[in-house]
Order: C-alpha cells, then sequence, then structure tokens
C-alpha cells in the first residue's frame, strides 16, 4: 500500500501538477473499493442528503448524521485524506464551528472539515486553523445556499461575481484554508483562481484546470435518481464493472482527460 495522503502530498501534487483525484464516499465498502482504485481524497460530502437520504437538498443534513457517515468511512479508510462536511448551520458561529468540526475530528475521524461560503466563514476558518483542525473551502455554487442563489446554478459568470470568488479565495488561503472546492464555475475563472492560490483547488463543474476532480459517487456510477448534473459522466458505461468504473475515473483525472469541454462551463 502506497503512503497515507496528507496536505503536504496535495501541496506536492499542485507542485508537481499531479492532479488529485477525489470522490465523495459514505459507508465503508465503497471507501474500500475507492482505496483500491486509487483516489487521494475521500470526501464525506452533505451530498449524502440527497443521494442516500432522498432528501431534495442538503439542508437537512445533521451533525448525527455526518458523524455517523464519517465513521463507516473511517472505519475502512486507510490511505486516502478523509474531508467531511459541516453541515448547514453547524458553523454559523465560531464557538460552534468549533464545537462541531471537534466532534468530526473526534467521531467521525475526518482529518479535514469542508464549510461553505466566503467573507461569513472567514473568523470560522481562521479559528479552526489556529486550533489544529485543517480546512477546505467550498465557493462557487454552494449548495446549502441554493435558495439563496435561486437553485442549482453556475457562479461567476459576470464580472463581479468573478471578482468576488477570485477575492474569496484568496481571502480564505490567508484565513488558513489548505484545500478549496470549486463547484459550478467557468473555465477560465476555475483557471486564473487555481493560479493565484498556492492551496490546491478540487473541481466540480469547474473544468480541467483545477489541481484535482470530485465527483459525486452516485453520479460517477450513473446511479443518481433523474437528471444527471451536466458535468458529470457515468464511468460504469465503459467498464465492466464498479471497480472498474472506479479506475477508470481515477485514471482520466490523473491523465487530465476528465472533465472535458462537453464536462465543464465556458
Ligand atoms: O457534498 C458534496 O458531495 C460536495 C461535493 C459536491 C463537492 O460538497
Amino acid at each position: 500500500m502506497s503512503a497515507a495522503v496528507t496536505l503536504t502530498t496535495l501541496q506536492r501534487f499542485k507542485q508537481q501538477g499531479e492532479k488529485i483525484a477525489c470522490v465523495t464516499s459514505y459507508d465503508a465498502s465503497f471507501t474500500c473499493l475507492l482505496e483500491q482504485a486509487g483516489v487521494d481524497i475521500l470526501l464525506v460530502g452533505d451530498s449524502l442528503g440527497m443521494v442516500v437520504q432522498g432528501h431534495d437538498s442538503t439542508l437537512p443534513v445533521t451533525m448525527a448524521d455526518m458523524i455517523y457517515h464519517s465513521a463507516c468511512v473511517a472505519r475502512a479508510g486507510n490511505r486516502a485524506l478523509r474531508i467531511v462536511d459541516m453541515p448547514f448551520m453547524s458553523y454559523a458561529g465560531v464557538a460552534q464551528a468549533l464545537s462541531n468540526a471537534g466532534r468530526l475530528m473526534r467521531r467521525g475521524g475526518a482529518h479535514m472539515v469542508k464549510l461553505e461560503g466566503g467573507e461569513t466563514v472567514l473568523e470560522s476558518v481562521r479559528a479552526l486553523v489556529s486550533h489544529g483542525i485543517p480546512v477546505c473551502a467550498h465557493l462557487g455554487l454552494t449548495p446549502q445556499s441554493v435558495h439563496q442563489l435561486g437553485g442549482y446554478r453556475v457562479q461567476g459568470r459576470d464580472q463581479a461575481g468573478a471578482s468576488r470568488l477570485l477575492d474569496d479565495a484568496r481571502r480564505l488561503e490567508d484565513a488558513g484554508a489548505a484545500a478549496l472546492v470549486l463547484e459550478c464555475v467557468p473555465v477560465a475563472l476555475a483557471e486564473q483562481i487555481s493560479a493565484a492560490v498556492s492551496m490546491p483547488t478540487i473541481g466540480i463543474g469547474a473544468g480541467p484546470h483545477c489541481d484535482g476532480q470530485v465527483l459525486v459517487l452516485y453520479d460517477l456510477l450513473g446511479i443518481t435518481p433523474g437528471k444527471r448534473p451536466a458535468f458529470s459522466h457515468n464511468f460504469l458505461d465503459d467498464a465492466a464493472d464498479i471497480p472498474g468504473a472506479l479506475r477508470a475515473y481515477v485514471k482520466a483525472v490523473k491523465a487530465g482527460s476528465f472533465p472535458d469541454a462537453a464536462h465543464s462551463f465556458a
């Protein structure tokens, strides 16, 4: 087995131009398969509220849900870095963010926590990092704000929105964030942000120039009910079985062939 992935590994990948392969995971069995396929990061995403629990958004997901699924993943995980989402309204203030992130680390086996947003989370990011809790930021389409954003739509298409995202990325890095998920932003903007920050960017619907890619596991396997997001791809289409599909995804990300223009936003 190769060495465990740490923040230092991710930093080295960015510096050396090696793409980072990340997939969401919510249970022990898929965690084993994902690690065997060579995934670098397992994201215990609050997308579990939609693909596992059947809600129409991530808002109903609780801390208890995240601790439960994170612990399931941690029991099976060996090599990949585990990032765990802080659910909606679990980091509305600094004290609450510290307490809940601590629970995800202690009881959920998280290596890093992920928070959505820019300006509003800066103070919490500073506090978490100063207490030894690594933070992954999340900008662009932030699903916990779906009602404020008016739906699941591409962000940063106009000049003002693009400048705000670039500025937020820089400020989050200054506050201590060590990685950044960019969701549903135009290719050129994601490229600009990835070049402007030294933390690795992990894109989803953000084009090929991010330092890594993430997909929701159930989208990658084509088993999400309803409409598949335009930026995702069913890797099971051209694979003999699930392990083959997971390997094909990792290979495509590492080779820089996924996402292509058809799975990105201009
Ligand atoms: O919850 C999740 O799965 C996520 C990814 C979509 C990035 O945050």
